[in-house]
């Protein structure tokens, strides 16, 4: 039997890709760009497999250029750029990458928070700009003991997040379409949306990208907010209104933003936002750590082979 003829969107981690190749005849796009569209749909044309590195659209008019394709695998847990819909129509299953990326993330988003509480980066360059030359000028932050963290969006990552807030004395509640049945055992409140706006300290937001988060926090959401309040994103960077999210932060209606997601994304270097000085961004890196992007890409390669066999993914999103 021949190999499997593979579309790779980007280049992946030597041991998945090995994995791969086993069995695969690959096809990697190797620059730092994404792919173009009109060559992607182009190599497609025979392949059985695609494995996405998450910046390409997969969608009906991609399926339709790919008519021997079984399967589609990514290396990220959110697939908010993968047409499930169309997807399960064609009978092609969809694999993520859920479980193995949740302590990373929740370390990078419960970092964001505590960087911006305790304004770590404006320490960093007082000290490094040479300005340190006595106690004066040096930048003040917030205490988080016994302050209010509130969470929207709490899945496995939200839950990991709450683990360690409880550890450095926050009191939580969280918002998700429905109450958690162990929400107990977290010691954490559930409250409305707008109430969790009104009543927390640091809001923290963990929900995917869908049409029902496209844009929740807006102006609205902002005005609801305590003027003292920290803004964490870490899910994706279109749930949150960035105009909307510029003004409160301009016109200190709220106090600090720190995101790991921006829309766009990557944001530009001259983007009204950096100019701010109450905002910390980092580059999309919640789950970019050796160990954990390494687990992510083998799980990815594991659904892709488990497809290309017609057999049950390890992690399938449509089945
Ligand atoms: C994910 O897995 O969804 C992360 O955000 C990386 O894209």
């Amino acid at each position: 039997m021949g190999k499997f003829k593979v579309v790779l969107t980007g280049q992946t981690w030597p041991s998945a890709l090995e994995k791969i190749e086993e069995q695969c005849e690959v096809k990697v796009w190797k620059e730092a760009n994404p792919i173009p569209r009109a060559l992607l749909l182009e190599w497609l044309k025979e392949a059985e497999g695609l494995f996405s590195t998450g910046d390409v659209k997969v969608d009906a008019e991609l399926l339709a250029a790919a008519p021997q394709l079984r399967v589609v695998a990514q290396a990220s847990v959110g697939y908010d750029n993968i047409d499930i819909d169309a997807c399960t129509e064609r009978g092609v299953p969809f694999g993520n990458t859920p479980g193995v990326l949740v302590e990373a993330t929740a370390d990078l988003t419960f970092a964001l928070l505590l960087a911006a509480a305790r304004r770590i980066h404006e320490g960093w360059d007082h000290v490094r700009s040479g300005n340190w030359k006595s106690g004066s000028g040096i930048p003040f932050g917030v205490d988080l003991f016994g302050k209010t963290l509130g969470i929207v969006g709490m899945g496995d990552i939200g839950c990991a997040v709450a683990r360690r807030a409880k550890a450095c004395g926050l009191n939580i509640i969280y918002h998700n379409r429905s109450q958690r049945k162990d929400d107990e055992l977290l010691q954490a409140r559930y409250v409305g949306f707008d109430d969790l706006l009104h009543e927390a300290d640091f809001i923290i937001v963990l929900v995917p990208l869908s049409n029902q988060s496209r844009g929740l926090f807006g102006t609205e959401a902002f005005a609801k907010m305590k003027s003292s309040a920290y803004f964490i994103n870490a899910s994706r960077g279109p749930v949150v209104n960035t105009d909307a999210l510029y003004e409160a932060l301009r016109n200190k209606q709220i106090a600090y933003a720190a995101l790991d997601v921006t829309d766009p994304e990557p944001i530009s270097g001259d983007h009204p936002l950096l100019s701010l000085s109450n905002i910390l961004i980092t580059p999309h890196v919640g789950s970019a750590t050796f160990e954990t992007r390494n687990r992510m890409a083998n799980l990815a390669a594991d659904n892709l082979l488990a497809g290309l066999d017609r057999k049950k993914l390890p992690a399938c999103v449509n089945t």
